[in-house]
């Protein structure tokens, strides 16, 4: 039975004047969850967003909140995401000193355990902490920005990534981000992708958030 593949767009490149109704187009095309890219400007070179943007989101939509914290102590900020009601948190092995403890302080708190490795980063660093992740994050470029073309060896460890969770712990999502686009989607769910963060290929200028969430449901075939 082929596995069901989960779309959801980042909101760091749709229109900030008009996120209501940027999420109402995406809900109509059909998406499954919506990305939340926070970033504080010292993990990574750019500042987007917090929690009330988080809880804006909340009262527009029943979808599932994906929050991806690019930011520096996130065990400092879990509890106050989880109020602003994300669903899901997801925080990078590279600023979290005590990964473990804080991946128990998120499924504490009512929220889906996540984690997320950079490209430079092993994925050894993540191994000991996988049986009690409720997802794992793949960068398949280096954080900060939208607009930007997968790294091609990051394919590689995707199918890795796989074969770990696929023997750990099979009900971990494996969650990609950066660069997707028609052209390569369907290279990245052959990988071993089940969940996927989508950016400027649906919030562009060049065509509906409809039509490109149709054109990418269409490219995994
Ligand atoms: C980058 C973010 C991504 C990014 C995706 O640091 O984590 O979610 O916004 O945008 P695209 O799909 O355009 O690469
Ligand atoms: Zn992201």
């Amino acid at each position: 039975m082929a596995k069901s593949i989960a779309i959801g767009p980042s909101i760091m490149t749709a229109d900030l004047l008009n996120l209501g109704a940027q999420i109402e187009s995406a809900e109509q095309a059909g998406v499954d969850f919506i990305h939340l890219d926070v970033m504080d400007g010292r993990f990574v070179p750019n500042i987007s967003f917090g929690m009330p943007v988080c809880a804006a989101l909340r009262r527009s939509t029943s979808l599932p909140l994906d929050a991806h914290l690019m930011i520096e102590q996130p065990e400092n900020y879990v509890d106050a995401f989880r109020d602003a009601g994300a669903d899901r948190i997801t925080v990078h092995v590279e600023s979290c000193l005590h990964l473990h403890r804080t991946l128990l302080q998120i499924a504490e708190i009512g929220a889906v355990p996540g984690v997320s490795i950079n490209p430079s980063t092993p994925l050894g660093a993540i191994e000991e902490v996988l049986p009690i992740c409720g997802q794992v994050l793949v960068m398949l470029v280096n954080p900060g920005f939208g607009g930007q073309s997968l790294i091609p060896a990051m394919l590689d460890k995707v199918r890795r990534l796989r074969a770990l969770i696929d023997a750990r712990n099979p009900h971990c999502l494996l969650e990609v981000d950066g660069g997707i686009k028609a052209s390569n989607i369907k290279r990245v769910v052959e990988a071993g992708a089940d969940t996927i963060v989508v950016g400027s290929a649906i919030y562009n200028d060049d065509e509906s958030v409809l039509e490109a969430v149709s054109i990418l449901r269409s490219s995994i075939g």
